[in-house]
């Protein structure tokens, strides 16, 4: 199958052959992404500071985690921010590899944070809440919506960006932690959390591991060839215009003139680990699409290292214990083959 635009092809026609020349063709594409799908995300130079609101001394899941929750804090454009983090670490384990989740309730106790299988498997796991951030609507004036200029040429950030630039604060947060592996930091969202994990991870490096669950179309999902039953643009722009730029509109049933694809924003992640999970029944995600995005970007994995890995389980659209084990198999595997770090190639 041919994909289309090629990946490796720099706007002046060479080829992204060598990991340098892929760094080029990264920014090239991330600049393509940002300008006619998500929309650029806010420029941020400032320091994060943060206020331990609760600290560890609590004991939960058994004894076995330590909760903490945390105010990340920062000056946007127009004001100060703030938004609430929690970290459960896994008690006695040192070093312990991390995910940051973006998540549909502020509870930890949810339904998609299986929370005592992942620390009791030596994991800690950062949780934020999206709508902490801003409103899941077009409402671009609340949170932090509101504090940042927003593009009215198209270009202007939809909310997909605004969770990932969040995800990226609670980042600068806890890199300046030393409680926890940073060489093998993943961030990680379902469904449209799952599109902004993807989006984050292919812009901020900092993360080892990009992993997508459900995430469909604006996610993982090939745009072009998808199966009538799956989501498109066309739906979208009607229910949820708002994720995106106005630019990503007017490629409603003209995908096949799009300047990018979804393979794109797997390929922005080569040189580290990109985990797409898909479940059966997610009809509406298009596994085959989701997979063929991986497959789409393997080019960009071939020169810069890393990988990307398409896994489907049998099921609904859901964040389950099965998807959490899958992707701490693979972590686990990877770390204990050597890790991570001299594979990041720029
Ligand atoms: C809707 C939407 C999907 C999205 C999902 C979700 O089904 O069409 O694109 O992934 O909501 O976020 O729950």
């Amino acid at each position: 199958m041919k994909f289309s635009p090629d990946i490796l092809t720099l706007k002046d026609g060479t080829q992204a052959d060598t990991p340098e020349k892929f760094a080029l063709r990264r920014a090239e594409m991330l600049d393509i992404l940002a300008r006619e799908e998500y929309g650029y995300i806010p420029e941020f130079k400032g320091e994060v500071s943060a206020q331990v609101i609760k600290s560890s001394d609590d004991r939960i899941c058994a004894g076995h985690g330590s909760l903490e929750e945390i105010t990340v804090s920062f000056d946007a454009e127009k004001g100060r921010f703030s938004f609430p983090l929690k970290l459960i670490m896994p008690v006695g384990v040192k070093n312990p590899p991390l995910f940051l989740l973006i998540n549909f309730r502020q509870e930890i106790y949810d339904k998609y944070i299986p929370l005592e299988e992942i620390i009791d498997r030596g994991f800690a796991v950062a949780v934020i809440y999206y709508q902490d951030i801003t409103s899941d609507d077009g409402d671009m004036a609340n949170g932090l919506a509101g504090l940042y200029t927003r593009p009215t040429d198209g270009t202007g950030f939809g909310k997909i960006s605004l969770w990932a630039f969040a995800l990226s604060r609670a980042a600068d947060y806890l890199f300046t932690r030393d409680d926890f592996d940073k060489e093998n930091v993943a961030v990680i969202g379902h469904s449209r959390l799952g599109k902004t994990a993807l989006w984050c991870g292919a812009n901020d490096s900092r993360f080892d591991y990009v992993l997508s669950n459900c995430s469909g179309c604006g996610g993982a999902a090939y745009e072009k060839g998808k199966r009538p039953e799956a989501e498109t643009i066309e739906h979208m722009n009607k229910v949820f215009p708002f994720w995106f730029c106005e630019n990503r509109q007017k490629y409603a049933g003209r995908e096949d003139e799009m300047p990018f694809d979804q393979h794109f924003l797997i390929g922005a992640s080569a040189g580290r680990r990109v985990l797409v999970e898909s479940a059966t029944e997610d009809l509406w995600a298009d596994p085959q699409a989701e997979e063929r995005s991986c497959i789409g970007a393997k080019p960009a994995f071939d020169i810069a290292g890393g990988e990307a890995v398409h896994h489907i389980r049998h099921g609904k659209h859901f964040l389950s214990r099965n998807d959490w084990n899958f992707y701490m198999d693979y972590i686990s595997r990877t770390i204990n083959s050597g890790g991570t770090d001299n594979e990041k190639q720029y």
